[in-house]
């Protein structure tokens, strides 16, 4: 077993601020930025507010800054981090806590769910190898974070998650809406094509976008 110096940026709502701490923290191989936050908590800080769920890559809940870059905590592995931090570009709520529900809910009313006939609903699902990929988003926002173009205060540009959901649906062989124009209406058409926005977990952003643009 070895140690390791783990600095965490830490928002204190009451006093509105930022602020660095250091902790050492045991590491053994193969360890994950996760399991080192569940360390600090359990031994040395339980005021560490960080969120997770599964711990295994699946709930998308764990999405922190790591070393500038959005990873999922649950994912990556720590000999090579130095710093952990909140997702950048959404509110702030609690040392590495982020305001999720709040971004949700500016998407909610869009219907994020095939609707059509219900025949069409019993119907077979053809799927296509980008419509499978599209289908393992985990919903952690690393994406959104990611985004230069996204500002969370600037309703009228959703971001990459909500490109990726109305791309699931307009592959989706029972969905009826118009996906396309859900996307130009909110601000597809001022993604810059920079490539910037990425995916820990193996999302094809690119296709996605590309779905609902061609
Ligand atoms: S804890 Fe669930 S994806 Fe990381």
């Amino acid at each position: 077993m070895t140690h390791k110096k783990l600095r965490i940026l830490r928002f204190d709502p009451s006093a509105a601020n930022c602020r660095e701490e250091v902790f050492t923290v045991a590491m053994q191989p193969g360890d994950t930025v996760l399991q080192a936050l569940i360390d600090i908590y359990d031994r040395q800080d339980s005021t560490l507010a960080f969120r997770y769920s599964c711990r295994y890559n699946r709930c998308g809940l764990c999405g922190v800054s790591v070393d500038g870059r959005p990873r999922l905590a649950c994912k990556t592995k720590l000999d090579r981090v130095d710093e952990v931090a909140p997702l950048a570009g959404l509110p702030l709520l609690r040392d590495l806590a982020v305001d999720r529900g709040s971004y949700f809910k500016k998407l909610s009313g869009l219907s994020l769910y095939p609707v059509g006939a219900l025949d069409n609903m019993l119907g077979t699902l053809r799927e296509d190898p980008l419509h499978r990929n599209l289908m393992s988003c985990l919903e952690c926002l690393c994406c959104v974070s990611s985004c230069p173009e996204h500002d969370f205060k600037d309703s009228s540009f959703a971001g990459p998650y909500l490109y990726i959901k109305l791309a699931q649906l307009h592959l989706d062989t029972r969905d009826t809406a118009d996906r396309r124009a859900q996307a130009v209406e909110w601000g597809i058409k001022r993604c810059a094509g920079c490539m910037l926005c990425s995916c820990p977990n193996g999302i094809n952003l690119h296709g996605a976008l590309a779905s609902l643009m061609s």
